[in-house]
């Protein structure tokens, strides 16, 4: 089976299930699982922050995150199409009870001056602008890598208004691999990162919510009320210090293997539009007469698994275990396709 579905179909690897065999474990509810505090510290130190927290799911460290930036009745700056907003079952809105401003954007990203125009006054019949969130990369918006100097004008918009500034890393090592910058010149202009360990990197399980230590103390106590701490979950930890010593040093690999498909698309027929390919997501448009339906399960005769984006569109993902050959059988299956 060729799995192009997303980055999260991946299977740990024998090394990394031998250091999640041998992992030195306690009760995390306790703190005093050392896996987990040095997965903790690790990925707190590689960003350049305070402190960090591990939880389940990236939906969670978002979650989290929105909930201690905010207070019912808020509002919450955002891309129509952001995780946070659209892939997360309204959580902000339930959990949180805050209400969303949704800006548009090129490629899902959203500008400083943008967000500036958005700010509500200090009007009571409007709700309190309190929060922006962004994503990098843009997983709707193709896997499309931000500019530093967006986020960094962001920031000062938020600087100046007073507003808590969120950044869904959930595959923000694919964005740096491309960019070649260190994580360590993000610290500063959030107040929060969020970064999964299941996505590009690997890892069964697991997303690190990084920021200074009395809000990660805060997002203790929100994690338990979300239901997300876990005991010995130092056998999971393991992977994802694994991960972060192996695996963010290929993601490039995976870029490169999207491109690959990405200019073989583009020479197909029944093919109108390939979004530009920065890093591992590939999003593309069918021509009118191939509907997704049909492409898609012509794929699945060929035991290749892709995913829906809506009318015409269709995703493709790169990941660890998508080799070159599998590439090699894609693009066969590819201009074999008669449409
Ligand atoms: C950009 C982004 N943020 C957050 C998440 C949520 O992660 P999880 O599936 O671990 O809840 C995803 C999942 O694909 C994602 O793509």
């Amino acid at each position: 089976m060729i799995d192009l579905r997303s980055d999260t179909v991946t299977r740990p690897s024998k090394a990394m299930l031998e250091a999640m065999f041998s992992a030195k474990v306690g009760d995390d509810v306790f703190q005093d699982d050392p896996t987990v505090i040095a997965l903790e510290e690790k990925s707190a130190a590689i960003l350049g922050k305070e402190a960090a927290i591990f939880c389940p799911s990236g939906t969670m460290t978002n979650q989290i995150a929105v909930n201690i930036h905010t207070r019912p009745g808020d509002e919450v700056i955002c891309h129509r199409n952001s995780h946070v907003y659209y892939y997360e079952g309204g959580a902000m809105m339930r959990n949180s009870g805050v209400s969303v401003c949704l800006l548009e954007g090129d490629r899902g990203q959203i500008r400083a001056s943008d967000v500036a125009a958005h700010i509500n006054p200090d009007d009571i019949h409007r709700p309190v602008t309190s929060l922006v969130e962004v994503e990098n990369t843009m997983n709707k918006g193709g896997g499309s890598v931000y500019l530093y100097s967006n986020l960094a004008e962001i920031a000062e918009v938020c600087k100046a208004n007073n507003l808590k500034y969120h950044l869904d890393g959930a595959r923000l090592f694919n964005a740096l691999a491309e960019t070649g910058e260190s994580p360590l010149k993000y610290a500063g202009l959030f107040d929060s990162v969020s970064i999964c360990l299941s996505k590009g990197l690997g890892a069964p399980v697991g997303s690190l919510l990084i920021g200074d230590k009395t809000f990660i103390k805060r997002a203790r106590r929100v994690r338990k009320i979300m239901g997300g701490a876990m005991r010995q979950a130092g056998y999971l930890a393991a992977a994802g210090i694994f991960a972060l010593d192996n695996n963010i040093g290929r993601l490039k690999e995976d870029h490169t293997r999207a491109r690959y498909i990405g200019a073989v698309l583009e020479k197909m027929p029944y093919i109108e539009q390939v979004l530009p390919v920065e890093t591992n997501i590939l999003i593309f448009n069918l021509v009118k007469r191939f509907s997704e339906t049909e492409f898609l399960s012509r794929l699945k005769e060929k035991d290749i698994h892709a995913l829906p984006l809506g009318p015409q569109s269709v995703r493709f993902v790169t990941h660890l275990d998508f080799t070159d050959s599998m590439m090699m059988k894609v693009e066969e299956v590819l201009y074999g396709l008669k449409h």
